[in-house]
Formats: structure tokens, sequence, C-alpha cells
């Protein structure tokens, strides 16, 4: 795992974005990792920068989300195929056709799940997935306990998660109960990763991902298994790093 620590969050963007657009100039037609939440939100600025400057084409990107609801109409604005759309597909420029989000309206959520790996593994697989990471150590919406082996599939949010994401939402009681992410057994299998994290209160799960034990209990560690895992996190964040 390659850690790079960095003074400010801008620049925690402007890094990892720098990695994400070389996989795209290296291959054109590259299939990308969606995280939705706070922290990629500077990568995603930063790509529709060089997109708008004419450095970097996205005409033939193809991308695959992490994660989404169970149980909020596709159109509400805080589902993932709404957040998608507004904070990436748009700004960036990523042609609409070529953006997939998991289902989580779907009548048979089993059946879509197992649709949304076999779509992954029909466009070759994810060459660059970027990620956040929650305070609890979730990757996508693997929530501690996850199995390193588990697929696309519906899980149960952490209380702790639905608090974290109520900032988004009228009411603590309006965040939705379940969601369907890829598993960490898919994450794992994305050619290259990135992760990104800030700001002090991500301290604990930073230190536990990176210097911790491999464990099901903080689901970022399963990055120690990975190859190709860039993590990029500015000084609070890495607070508790040794
Ligand atoms: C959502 C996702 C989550 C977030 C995590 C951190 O697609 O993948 O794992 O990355 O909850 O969220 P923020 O960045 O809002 O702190």
């Amino acid at each position: 795992m390659q850690v790079v620590i960095l003074p400010t969050a801008a620049e925690v963007g402007r890094i990892a974005a720098a990695k994400v657009a070389s996989v795209i100039q290296r291959r054109p037609d590259a299939v990308l990792g969606l995280a939705t939440g706070s922290s990629p939100l500077a990568i995603y600025a930063d790509l529709a920068e060089r997109v708008r400057s004419g450095a970097l084409r996205v005409d033939a990107v193809r991308a695959f989300a992490l994660d989404e609801y169970v149980g909020l109409p596709l159109d509400h604005p805080e589902s993932y195929h709404s957040v998608i759309r507004r904070t990436v597909t748009k700004p960036v420029g990523l042609a609409p056709g070529l953006v997939h989000v998991p289902d989580g309206a779907a009548a048979d959520l089993d059946a879509a799940a197992a649709d949304y790996e076999t779509a992954i593994r029909d466009a070759g697989g994810v060459d660059v997935q970027i990620l956040g990471i929650g305070a609890n150590g979730h990757i996508g919406f693997n929530e501690p306990t996850s199995s390193f082996a588990s697929r696309t599939r519906i899980k149960t949010l952490a209380p702790r998660t639905r608090a974290d994401n109520a900032r988004f939402f009228a009411s603590p009681d309006d965040v939705p109960r379940h969601c369907v992410t890829q598993g960490l057994g898919t994450i794992l299998d994305a050619r290259e990763l990135v992760l990104v994290a800030t700001g002090p209160a991500k301290a604990d799960a930073v230190h536990a991902m990176v210097e911790g034990p491999l464990s099901s209990m903080c689901p970022g560690s399963a990055l120690q298994l990975h190859p190709h895992a860039m993590v990029v996190v500015d000084e609070a964040a890495a607070a508790r790093l040794e």
C-alpha cells in the first residue's frame, strides 16, 4: 500500500485526480469505479477542470458506482443515481449511458445485484476504483464484519453511517436503512485503488486501515491485500499513523 500524506484537502484531491487522469490517458475507454460522499468531490472537480481545459478527454470513459440506497426513488435528490449524475457525470462530462449505478429500487434486489456484477465483468473489470472511508472503516457500504470475499449485495447500514449521512436528509429518520453495495471482493478485483480521506474524523479509520491488523472489523484494511492501492490523506486524517 502506498500512503501519500499531503498538507491540505485540496492537494489530496489534486494528487488523486492526477492518478485517475493518468489511467484515462493510458486507456481512453477506461472503466472508473466511483464513490459518492464528500471525500471524492475534489477529485471530480479536478477532473472536470482538466476536461474543460482540454487536457483530458472522457467521451469513451465508462463508470460503475460503488453503491446505492434501497428504498429511495431513483430521482430522489439523495439517491446515488442523482448524486452521481449531479457531482460526476454532468460536471466531468461523462456519457450518461456509460455510467452505471446499482439499482436500489429493483423488484428483485438479489437479481439486480448479480446483474451488476455481470455488467462490471462484461466491461472488462474496473481499471481504477475511487474510494472514501467511513469513520467506522467502511468502504463502499461494506460495514464492519463484511466478508473480504463479498460481492455486490444488500447490506444494512450501521447506525454510525446513518448518523454520518443524516446531513444529507431533512431528518435522521429519513436516512435509508439498507443499501446495495459492491462487495469487498468486487472492490479488490479493480486493477488499481485510490482511497482519499481528509479531516480529523477519519484519523482512527485511516490508522486501522493502514496499520491495524487485517480485520473485517475495519473493512478498509482489505486494501492491505491489494497490490496497487494508493491511500491519499491530509495531515489531519494521518494524525494517528506511526
Ligand atoms: C459511498 C461510499 C462510502 C463513503 C464513506 C465516506 O459511495 O463509498 O464508503 O466513501 O462513507 O463518506 P464521506 O466522504 O462523505 O466522509
